[in-house]
């Protein structure tokens, strides 16, 4: 199998998204999650057009890596994508292609320090941006039994919800992901397919970093950046996204004459067989991509 090592991270769905979102020589080009510029890397070599792109990303690290593309005159915004996004639309700008390729890196996933992981000892840390406050310890050791339970109800989607926030709530104080990992196994029927704690973890996550409002209020502005014949491209990784991504995506791009956007994906496109053999953490990526009329 292909090693990856901590700080590869291998672009998902890369073939699908250079078909389509097309990118032609002079295009400009929105990145809102940059990441480690696996995405834009392929897309600048098509649109040869580095200073009309920006490339966003909250994390820190990542940042750090694209200044390859800065060299080249791309602007680099060290943001949340909403408040880039706000900031775009205020100064009039618009793009050709936009893409958001959601949610956490590998090395975010391989660093135990960034405290992602459940399967490897970090602290509860979680923070995709490190100059935030909150980050997971808080939310474990100073939330309320009733918001624990909901949090993890809702964002992690985990039948158990109130079991593992009591539990939680009885051992705590936490400081490291192991530690929480167990207490969550501890209370958790054995055989399961997926580790125990894996939805408690997802839920934690999505909390820390406020991705589902985020992504909501976000997607109406990539709408309004996007030229007339632009394309914006999304890629999810769970289903609580991919259902926003689905409804906002319906709502501006029906089948009404009057629709601002074009539909190009009726299915989420998926990974085929070939690139989940290199790269597993594709399984569960989706790709919504619209037109703007
Ligand atoms: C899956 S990775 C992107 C990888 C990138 N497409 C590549 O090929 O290298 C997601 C990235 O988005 C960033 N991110 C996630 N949510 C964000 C948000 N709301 N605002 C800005 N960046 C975000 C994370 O820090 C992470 O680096």
């Amino acid at each position: 199998m292909h090693h990856q090592n901590r700080n590869e991270h291998i672009p998902v769905l890369l073939q699908p998204v250079l078909h389509y979102l097309r990118p032609q020589a002079g295009e400009s080009y929105l990145d809102l999650t940059a990441g480690y510029g696996g995405h834009a890397g392929q897309i600048l070599e098509r649109t040869d057009a580095y200073q009309a792109a920006v490339l966003v990303d909250r994390d820190t690290h990542a940042l750090q890596t694209l200044t390859r593309f800065s060299e080249r005159g791309t602007r680099l915004i060290h943001q949340d994508f909403l408040g880039a996004s706000q900031t775009l639309v205020d100064t009039g700008q618009h793009f050709d292609i936009i893409l958001a390729d959601l949610g956490v890196s590998s090395p975010h996933l391989d660093n135990a320090s960034r405290g992602f992981a459940f399967g490897m000892d970090g602290p509860l840390d979680m923070r995709m941006d490190q100059t935030q406050t909150l980050d997971a310890a808080t939310v474990v050791n100073t939330y309320s039994l009733d918001e624990l339970t909901r949090l993890i109800k809702t964002y992690g989607e985990e039948p158990r919800a109130r079991t593992i926030a009591s539990a939680i709530v009885a051992g705590r104080p936490f400081s490291s992901t192991q530690a929480l990992a167990d207490i969550v196994r501890s209370v958790m029927p054995k055989g399961s397919k997926i580790h125990p704690a894996t939805r408690t973890f997802q839920a934690l996550r999505i909390a820390v970093n406020d991705e589902l409002e985020l992504l909501r209020a976000s997607l109406p502005l990539w709408v309004r950046l996007l030229t007339s014949g632009g394309r914006l491209g999304v890629i999810s990784f769970h289903s609580l996204e991919d259902r926003i991504v689905k409804q906002t995506f319906q709502d501006v791009a029906g089948d009404r004459y009057d629709a601002e956007l074009l539909l190009l994906t009726k299915r989420p496109v998926t990974a085929d067989d070939q690139e989940l053999v290199f790269n597993p953490r594709a399984r569960s990526a989706k790709l919504r991509v619209v037109v703007k009329k």
